[in-house]
């Protein structure tokens, strides 16, 4: 049997797993260009030439599969196509390394497994991607050149591990050192630090043949030194400052021999579950977190810290404070940043086998004794590396792995090894061996049972008494809110349970970055590949493409309505105040600023500061506000609220918006009454009514410009979430299992309407048509009707859209499309009182303010990697298109008012093209005037649209004033 197919996780000289220590003993980078050869099959002969590759750096062709396994399902082994790079490098080694010490090569991830050589000698071979080995090379080197070999296979037994939602990329992708450890140097260190009561613990643990070994915390004067590994003990360091994600607060500390320093950064803090909490340093904690993956359109799973800074930078700026390592430990450096910049990691071991699903779990990985020493050796080499990392404050076991007792013993081993630390696997339903409670895209009604005591409703893969355990454990959404393309709904709804039920400790959207690889189609247009787009045997398309930050590194406006929703300062206001609670978990209000602003009609008429004392986390406080003047009516007043950054951080800069809230101040409107209906003639419709020409009944020219329209439009090109088949039909509103909603509406023929003039007639300054809308072999039908009136130099439009009986499903929107030609004069932006700056949906629209805003038409689409829905500003008071037409909207009869998309495409085009570069070139702006959209949902991944946001059919009005 082939090495390949060794369930052994290493063979040969590899050392023990050990923290990943900044020390002064000298290294080599062995990254950079290096020999190199591809074969497509586990052997390479040697008629393959030499060529070069960078390293770190992935090779081959990428492959995206979620669950599927690329390869046969027929453990160990992997077909003998087996992608293999041959990687050589000479290196000269500095001659006092030679004769005293030991020299380690190190790999910080390779993939899938690898083999060494040096000058000729073989030193092992290793598996465990995205983990760190190390080899003693020491007896194979000598003075002056010597020559690194690297046999790299893409497939091999670890692949079964390895099944996690994401790019297959074989290659050396982490960093490659070699390393001189000096006689007498530190071989590992743990400086456990622990804060209680106003003071700081380390417990040490020293792995050294070199004592004394002293350590030094400039910071606190501290100087000790341990004679021998017995002396070495826990103590209390005195008074110190907590680390928190918050307050991220690291003392600089350094541990010697005579022959090496290792430094570390030390922050104090202390675990704690207690019931069914989650505590640091005492207090509940709350996640306000994302999975993050390592990815880079570029660089694919090769690190790159200037761009993981500013990722890490934007969590911050977007109110996120918690990172769930998903499914791997990530480049170690990222760990550093999440200590420095301040988040609650989750930190994962790389294990998954989720591929075994297909064959209901027979042979799972997790469960066979055969690969119980590679899952316990992932999870050690996880826990060693990073183990000194306040920032980690909870471990994982893996994902999507089923359950079995190589997980329950991986537990333990933690256990054993970390106590300080609990233990999450979401895969361990019934609570068997795991310290917290965790799921994925549980629904609102799920997750407010969990929250429920005394609920007796089932939990998923529980029986009542482990459902009871269950129940006794902080809960967390390791995973909700899947955000693929446009959405997540329901954010809001998540986040009020975590404030009503203290047991449920909020959650990680999934995911933060969408996956795309940057590259060309065959015109040389760039974009952002998925799967498929490789020509992968299997793959699962789009599915990679699901974060809240777009490949081009732009956010979505998911991630803008996360911000708002989970902001960390709330406001209620009441007469002539407004109570500011501080919800953080330990840092006071002093780092940010007050500041309101009062505006009529979008326009500013006032602004100031607010004076607020420091509000401890946790507590609230009242704070005056100005008076407001209050325009005369029709004219809207509102007044914002902003708390802001009173100075530079680490993540943005002074003047960053944390959190606002918006007060409407508005003196009460009259609703615009309806004009009354004039004496209607049969008419051929052929007139003009002030800024508007019609042809027999048709509207042909506005203000000048080509147009045609208003036509219904009830379709919109379907989301990831409205394509997606998955949640609990029963909890949302005419969903159907596993069928989607746009399936449904391609049934209907909603993206195919048909129309038929009924009537048209006219009056003196009047015009009004009735036509019936339908899709071929559909006897159901919604009747139009549209009535222009003169009125002084104003036009106003009533559009009344009244469905049939019989229509079943839910619908996308209610709406009305007008159709502007470029012509010489090309409507390319709009200025708009009504709320932005960005789009919003009926279940998600926090991000939305009210105010004034301007865009231009590229800038007014979110730019997902498939084409869909983007763009619907909800409630308009006005637009003004192209510098000239402007379009008011008059409030409905319960007060409600249209939004607006205006957009280069229809949906029907976007509906069909898989990318952007492959819309149609266009000639024509579009704007959809709708009454009503669908909300949005995070059917993709998790429940439909909450039933109060689902569209049903139904009779609505839409009126415009256009000038
Ligand atoms: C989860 C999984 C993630 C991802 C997500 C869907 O089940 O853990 O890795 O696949 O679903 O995008």
């Amino acid at each position: 049997m082939s090495y390949i197919s060794d369930q052994k996780p290493f063979r040969g000289a590899v050392r023990a797993a050990r923290s990943w220590l900044h020390s002064d003993a000298p290294s080599l980078s062995l990254n950079g260009s290096w020999q190199f050869r591809l074969s497509p099959r586990a052997d390479v002969p040697d008629t393959i030439e030499w060529d070069t590759i960078e390293v770190p750096s992935h090779f081959g062709t990428p492959i995206y599969t979620n669950v599927q396994y690329p390869f046969p399902i027929d453990p160990p082994f992997v077909p003998d196509e087996n992608p293999t790079g041959d990687y050589r490098r000479h290196i000269e080694v500095p001659p006092e390394w030679l004769g005293t010490g030991r020299v380690v090569l190190r790999f910080d991830g390779v993939e899938s497994l690898f083999k060494v050589w040096v000058n000729d000698q073989e030193i092992g071979y290793a598996s465990g991607s995205r983990l760190a080995h190390e080899f003693d090379v020491t007896a194979s080197l000598k003075a002056g050149d010597n020559v690194i070999a690297v046999r790299v296979h893409q497939w091999s037994a670890a692949s079964y591990l390895e099944d996690q939602d994401q790019w297959w990329r074989p290659g050396i992708f982490r960093d490659v050192t070699l390393r001189h450890s000096p006689d007498g140097g530190i071989e590992d260190a743990w400086l456990r630090a622990s804060f209680h009561d106003g003071h700081g613990f380390l417990e040490p643990e020293i792995v050294s043949e070199g004592f004394p070994v002293t350590l030094r915390i400039p910071a606190l004067g501290i100087e000790k030194v341990w004679e021998d590994a017995a002396s070495v003990v826990a103590f209390d360091v005195g008074e110190v400052r907590p680390w928190s994600a918050e307050l991220p607060f690291l003392y600089a500390a350094a541990l010697s021999t005579t022959a090496e320093t290792v430094s570390l950064r030390l922050g104090f803090r202390t675990v704690e579950i207690r019931g069914d909490q989650f505590l640091v340093n005492g207090r509940r904690v709350v996640f306000h977190g994302m999975n993050r993956h390592e990815t880079h359109p570029v660089r694919g799973r090769v690190f790159d810290e200037e761009h993981a800074r500013a990722d890490l930078a934007r969590m911050k700026q977007f109110n996120v404070n918690a990172i769930r390592t998903s499914h791997y430990p990530p480049h170690p450096r990222l760990l550093d940043l999440a200590d420095e910049l301040g988040f609650w990691v989750i930190l994962e071991c790389d294990l998954e086998t989720h591929g075994f699903s297909a064959l209901d779990w027979a042979g799972n990985p997790s469960d066979d004794p055969s690969w119980r020493a590679a899952c316990l050796d992932r999870i050690e080499r996880t826990v060693e590396r990073d183990k000194n990392h306040p920032s980690i404050v909870i471990w994982s076991l893996g994902n999507e792995a089923g359950t079995g007792s190589n997980l329950a013993a991986m537990s333990a081993w933690v256990h054993g090894r970390d106590p300080s630390r609990p233990v999450h696997y979401e895969g361990d339903h019934a609570g068997e061996y795991t310290d917290v409670y965790s799921r994925m895209y549980s629904s609102v009604l799920e997750t407010t049972a969990i929250g429920t005591d005394g609920s007796r409703a089932k939990l998923l893969g529980c029986t009542p008494a482990q459902g009871a355990r269950q129940r006794t454990k902080p809960f967390l959404l390791c995973e909700y809110a899947h955000a693929m393309g446009n959405g997540p709904g329901a954010l809001d709804q998540y986040e009020e349970l975590v404030h009503r039920f203290p047991r449920l400790h909020g959650g990680f959207v999934w995911e933060w970055r969408d996956h795309g690889i940057l590259t060309t189609a065959a015109d040389g247009t760039p974009y952002y590949a998925y799967g498929g787009d490789f020509g992968e045997v299997v793959h699962d398309g789009n599915f990679v493409m699901d974060g809240m930050v777009l490949s081009n590194d732009v956010p979505t406006p998911g991630l803008h309505e996360y911000k708002a929703v989970v902001q960390p300062i709330r406001f209620s206001f009441g007469a002539g105040s407004v109570e500011l609670a501080n919800l953080r978990h330990s840092a006071d209000t002093s780092d940010l600023a007050f500041r309101w602003q009062v505006t009529h009609d979008g326009e500013a008429t006032s602004s100031g500061d607010l004076t607020v004392a420091a509000i401890e986390a946790g507590a609230s406080a009242r704070v005056p506000l100005p008076a407001v003047d209050i325009a005369a009516a029709p004219a809207e007043t509102w007044l914002t609220v902003e708390a802001v950054l009173a100075e530079d951080t680490a993540w943005a800069p002074a003047g960053h918006v944390v959190a606002v809230a918006q007060l409407d101040c508005s003196a009460p409107r009259a609703v615009a009454a309806t004009p009354r209906e004039p004496r209607w003639e049969p008419g051929d419709g052929t007139l003009t009514l002030g800024p508007a020409a019609f042809d027999q009944g048709t509207l042909v020219r506005l203000a000048g410009r080509t147009v045609a329209g208003p036509r219904l439009e009830l379709f919109r090109a379907p989301t990831d979430n409205d394509e997606g088949t998955s949640g609990n039909p029963a909890e949302s509103d005419g969903s159907l299992a596993g069928v989607s909603n746009a399936a449904l509406w391609r049934r209907d023929g909603l993206d195919r309407l048909t129309t038929r003039v009924v009537s048209v007639s006219t009056a003196p300054g009047a015009l009004k048509t009735v036509s019936r809308v339908a899709a071929a072999h559909s006897g159901r039908s919604v009747v139009v009707e549209t009535v222009w009136t003169l009125a002084g130099d104003e036009l106003d439009l009533r559009v009344s859209i009244e469905p049939s009986r019989g229509w079943s499903t839910v619908w996308p929107r209610i709406g009305i499309r007008f159709d502007f030609p470029d012509g010489d004069n090309p409507i390319d932006s709009a200025e708009w009182f009504g709320t932005g700056p960005l789009e919003s949906y009926p279940d998600s629209r926090h991000a939305a303010l009210v105010g004034r805003f301007s865009a231009g038409i590229s800038d007014l689409s979110a730019d997902y990697a498939r084409p869909q829905e983007t763009g619907h500003r909800a409630g308009l008071r006005s637009l003004t298109l192209g510098g000239g037409l402007r379009i008011d909207t008059v409030p409905d009869t319960r007060g409600r008012r249209p939004g607006f998309t205006l957009t280069r495409h229809t949906p029907q085009e976007m509906a069909r093209a898989p990318h952007p570069y492959q819309l149609p070139p266009s000639t024509t702006s579009y704007l959809f005037i709708d009454a009503a959209q669908h909300g949005l949902g995070s059917r993709a991944c998790g429940p439909d649209v909450w039933p109060d946001f689902a569209l049903r059919p139904e009779a609505r009005t839409i009126r415009l004033r256009i000038r």
